[in-house]
């Protein structure tokens, strides 16, 4: 059977993806940011996934005001680098999973989350900018990626405890799926930013750090934080945090078994605009 072996988190900065794409990851503002992907990337070498399902936001890229999907399941064959205004990133085609996709599709509607499918789809910084983080500069992705698009740009957007409830389904799914396959779960975006209006560059340490143990010991009263709280403590853009509590509540711990292994836990700022936050955690 598949099975879901980890989760990893990480903020999406475009700017980091600009930053490696031109050669400038030794440079003294950025080289900190880096640094605290070393582990990440020795360990993914090691762990190996066959599959990740990516959770992360569409920045008005594939999506716009005429078309917004609260949850859009990516059941392709392939998804291609965005051009989001100044070209493509020079990063390689995206491969989904679409027996793995539909399986999914399959149990998490059955189980009353009403997904959006989309065949077709182009992946802008919140997807590649993560990929780049974990696996560097390849010449073709490591794995299949499973692309899963939240709204978290146009509200109404989902609520954290929504988000946590559909992170346990995917376990589910995923868990039911009859071949052998490592399966990883990542929760993208974030930390605290703000990018426009009069509280633009707001970071808050404290409270992104708090966002951090809370994920990691009680992701179920996390899960009840209502939106204005993630607004007023972490910017406007920092709600893209309640992509995190999908691919938290894919955990076992949260259907009953071992608490995770924290293998990593990093936070950092400046990056661009955004308190760049990294964890990983594997299921024992
Ligand atoms: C920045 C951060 C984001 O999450 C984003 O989508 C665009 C820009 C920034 O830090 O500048
Ligand atoms: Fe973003």
């Amino acid at each position: 059977m598949a099975r879901i072996t980890a989760s990893v988190y990480t903020s999406h900065v475009p700017a980091i993806g600009a930053a490696l794409d031109l050669g400038k990851t030794g440079e003294a503002y950025w080289q900190p940011v880096f640094a605290g992907y070393d582990f990440a990337k020795q360990w993914i070498k090691e762990a190996q996934p066959d599959v990740v399902f990516l959770v992360y936001n569409d920045h008005a890229t594939a999506f716009s005001l005429d078309l917004i999907p609260t949850f859009a399941l990516g059941t392709g064959a392939s998804f291609t680098p965005a051009d989001e205004g100044w070209g493509p990133r020079p990063v390689p085609m995206v491969h989904g999973h679409p027996e793995l996709a539909a399986h999914i599709a399959q149990s998490v509607i059955q189980d009353d989350f009403d997904l959006t499918l989309v065949n077709k789809m182009a992946v802008d910084h919140g997807l590649t900018v993560p990929l780049s983080l974990m696996f560097g500069q390849p010449e073709a992705w490591p794995c299949k990626v499973i692309p899963f698009a939240v709204n978290v740009v146009q509200y109404p957007v989902p609520s954290g405890r929504r988000c946590f409830q559909l992170g346990q389904a995917i376990r589910k799914a995923v868990e039911s799926f009859d071949e052998d396959l490592n399966v990883q779960i990542w929760g993208t975006g974030g930390m605290s930013h703000q990018l426009q209006g009069p509280r633009a560059g707001l970071i808050n340490r404290e409270w992104d750090n708090r966002f951090l143990d809370r994920l990691i010991a009680d992701p179920a009263e996390l899960a009840g934080m209502p939106h204005i709280d993630y607004v007023r403590e972490a910017g406007s853009e920092g709600i893209e945090l309640v992509m995190w509590l999908i691919a938290r509540g894919a955990m076992a711990d949260v259907a009953g078994g071992p608490p995770p292994t924290v293998l990593q836990r990093f936070y950092h700022v400046p990056a661009s605009n955004t308190a760049v936050g990294h964890l990983i955690l594997e299921n024992p």
